[in-house]
């Protein structure tokens, strides 16, 4: 057997392609284009790569967009002054603050700074408590990815059994709260799932793995999964980017996996390209927020 493969790029360009026409409308209607600013501290070379290509697919759907870099050594005063300004900016709807910051500086404290009506990430507290609330302004833009990929490949979460393996705040702790919801702006099929979050300390994974009928791994480690811990015929999401010697693979050991799973989503080209299209989504919704009323 042989898994379906979820094409996420081409989903991503058809999402994409969605934004592009509802960014141009809502210019026509409104003239205001929306405008997304991006904090870029430091010089990791992958942190730069993604956000060039997040600019780049900005561009592509007609959304401006900025790039504020600052030095590795920048100080918090600089980076909370800079976000101050683009807070009370009128011609900002959206900040992005590309993770990981360096050492130095405190994560929480620098994304607790970011206007929340901004928080095209979602990761403001107050974004966040929302969607646990079922009442989400803002859906995080890796998790969001996921449940598009399900609900465009027509794999309905609802009644089944969803282990998410890994329990960060930026995809495993979210993706769990979106599942479980009764409602989703998504559509009810993507969620009212029975969900399972597994992680470091979690007894016998695998045989919690094996109950899935959709499998989650966004845990970071380099084809941890493998086709034991896959009931055979599951949907696996893979959302693991890991640098290797030999490139880019995902958490899933995609060569094993993909005779048992039913459906698999490759690395590159599966997530990866749905979290920059969510992007662009939560970008115009925040120019729509911020411009309704004006
Ligand atoms: N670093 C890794 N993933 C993300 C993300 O979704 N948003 C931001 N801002 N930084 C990241």
């Amino acid at each position: 057997m042989s898994a379906r493969i979820l094409d996420g790029k081409a989903l991503a360009a058809e999402i994409a392609a969605e934004t592009a026409a509802a960014v141009a409308a809502f210019v026509q209607s409104t003239g205001v284009q929306p405008r997304l600013a991006a904090v870029l501290v430091g010089d990791d070379p992958a942190s730069a790569v993604y956000v060039r290509n997040k600019q780049r697919a900005c561009q592509r759907a007609g959304i401006a967009s900025d790039l504020h870099r600052l030095e590795s050594d920048a100080s918090p005063c600089q980076l909370l002054d800079l976000i101050d300004r683009l807070n009370s900016d009128p011609l900002v709807h959206g900040i992005l603050v590309q993770l990981p910051l360096p050492p130095s500086l405190d994560t929480t404290r620098v994304l607790d700074a970011v206007n929340p009506w901004k928080d095209v990430d979602a990761f403001h507290p107050q974004n966040v408590g929302l969607l646990a609330q079922g009442r989400p302004r803002f859906l995080p833009c890796t998790p969001h990815g996921v449940v598009q990929i399900l609900h465009r490949c027509q794999i309905a979460v609802s009644g089944q059994h969803v282990v998410v393996v890994g329990r960060s705040e930026i995809v495993g702790k979210p993706l769990a709260l979106m599942l479980m919801q009764r409602q989703s702006p998504v559509g009810a099929d993507a969620a009212n799932a029975t969900v399972t979050v597994c992680h470091s300390r979690t007894r016998d994974l695998a045989a919690v793995t094996r109950q899935a009928d959709v499998l989650v791994a966004a845990l970071g480690a380099a084809r941890f999964v493998t086709a034991d811990m896959v009931s055979p015929g599951a949907t696996v999401i893979d959302v693991g980017i890991n640098r290797t010697h030999e490139g880019l693979v995902g958490d899933v050991d995609f060569a094993s996996v993909q005779h048992v799973a039913g459906a698999v989503t490759p690395v590159p080209g599966g997530v990866g390209p749905m979290t920059i299209a969510m992007l662009l989504s939560n970008t115009l919704h925040a120019a729509r927020l911020q411009t309704a009323g004006l």
